[in-house]
């Protein structure tokens, strides 16, 4: 069984073929950034129109590389929310009309799911259950997960999430959009004693977040300090070690109060360094073991979204033919295949 996997939630148009045999046959990708980095964010209008421009080329370029027609493929799988909902619409519609056009399945996939088994994707694959820290630009999720479709939350983030604190912050600090990676790397140059962030939230029981706090604490540190290169280097440091620090803390709470041994991180700023190095250590330490996606499955990508709906097809019934996109939708009522 073959699965074209299409991401179009946001900014990256991802495209992959799962296979049940073989495993990840291609995948391609175009990311919009530079696209949006001159408006210092994604602009929604602009990210749907790019992704109708993107689709069939990119449809073409993955059938070449994986060397099949499209009577080869098997089934279809969409990212169908959350996210912007012009966007999700394009790659919902295109899925669904080309899955109709060969007579074979469209099955609708959970972006957020889609981030949970990617790590799926990698060997040694963590087994079930697991513990799973979902961080991306839109989510901050804390996510105990026994099997497919059972996830219950344990905590979420009460205002921002990790990827958006740290392109906002990164936009403070005169950096180009996506934030995350450009603080990141701004980082490794700065000093971890000059200054230090608050660690919101870690000082009660629970397992939610806060992150516009930390902003707000980088905002007032910008405009009190020097403009130099160092100093822009130290704020950034202290900054990252703050969040690297508050999800250390919240996650090995989350493995005493669930008594799990395996921890998953994915989506976008579980591509960040400092944070799987900090979170092995911790999982380390408690006999533990971190699981994670390789680099560039952790931002958005299209073979996750092949493998969410590959796991999906074998026990769901495909359905009608409707064209499914939500921008909000919980991963907490996701229920398992039937
Ligand atoms: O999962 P993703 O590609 O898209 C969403 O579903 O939101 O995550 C994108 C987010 C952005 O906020 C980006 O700045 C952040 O992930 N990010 C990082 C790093 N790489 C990407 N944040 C911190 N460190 C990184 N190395
Ligand atoms: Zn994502």
């Amino acid at each position: 069984m073959r699965i074209l996997g299409i991401e179009t939630s946001c900014d990256e148009t991802g495209l992959a073929i799962y296979d049940s045999e073989c495993g990840l046959l291609a995948h391609v990708l175009h990311s919009q950034t530079d696209m949006h980095a001159e408006y210092g964010g994604v602009v929604p209008e602009l990210a749907s129109r790019d992704h109708i421009r993107r689709l069939t080329p990119l449809l073409k370029k993955i059938l070449k590389q994986a060397e099949l027609e499209l009577a080869d493929i098997d089934g279809v799988a969409y990212t169908s929310g959350p996210g912007l909902l012009g966007a999700l619409l394009t790659g919902a519609s295109y899925g669904r009309a080309l899955a109709w056009s060969l007579g074979i399945p469209a099955i609708a996939v959970h972006h957020m799911e889609g981030h949970l088994l990617a790590p799926m994707l990698e060997k040694p694959a963590p087994e079930f259950p697991f513990l799973a820290l979902l961080v991306s630009g839109g989510h901050t999720l804390l996510v105990e997960v026994d099997a497919i479709g059972r996830y219950r939350r344990l905590g979420e983030s009460v205002d921002d999430a990790a990827g958006e604190a740290f392109d906002k912050t990164a936009q403070l600090l005169g950096l180009p959009y996506p934030g995350g990676p450009a603080l990141a790397k701004l980082a490794e140059k700065g000093n971890p004693t000059r200054y230090r962030f608050p660690r919101p939230m870690t000082d009660r029981p629970g397992l939610d977040f806060s992150f516009s706090g930390l902003k707000t604490f980088a905002l007032y540190t910008v405009n009190n300090e020097p403009r130099d290169d160092q100093t822009r280097a130290d704020i950034a440091r202290a900054f990252e070690d703050a969040v690297v620090d508050v999800m250390v803390i919240k996650c090995r709470r989350a493995l005493e109060q669930t008594g799990l041994q395996r921890i998953v991180i994915a989506g976008g700023v579980g591509a960040n360094q400092r944070l799987r190095a900090a979170l092995k250590e911790m999982a380390e330490k408690r006999g533990a073991r971190l699981f994670y996606p390789r680099i560039e499955f952790c931002t958005d990508n299209g073979a996750m979204i092949a493998y969410a709906g590959y796991v999906r097809m074998q026990h769901q019934s495909p359905g009608d033919l409707q064209i499914r996109a939500q921008a909000r939708w919980g991963v907490d009522e996701l229920v398992p295949p039937a």
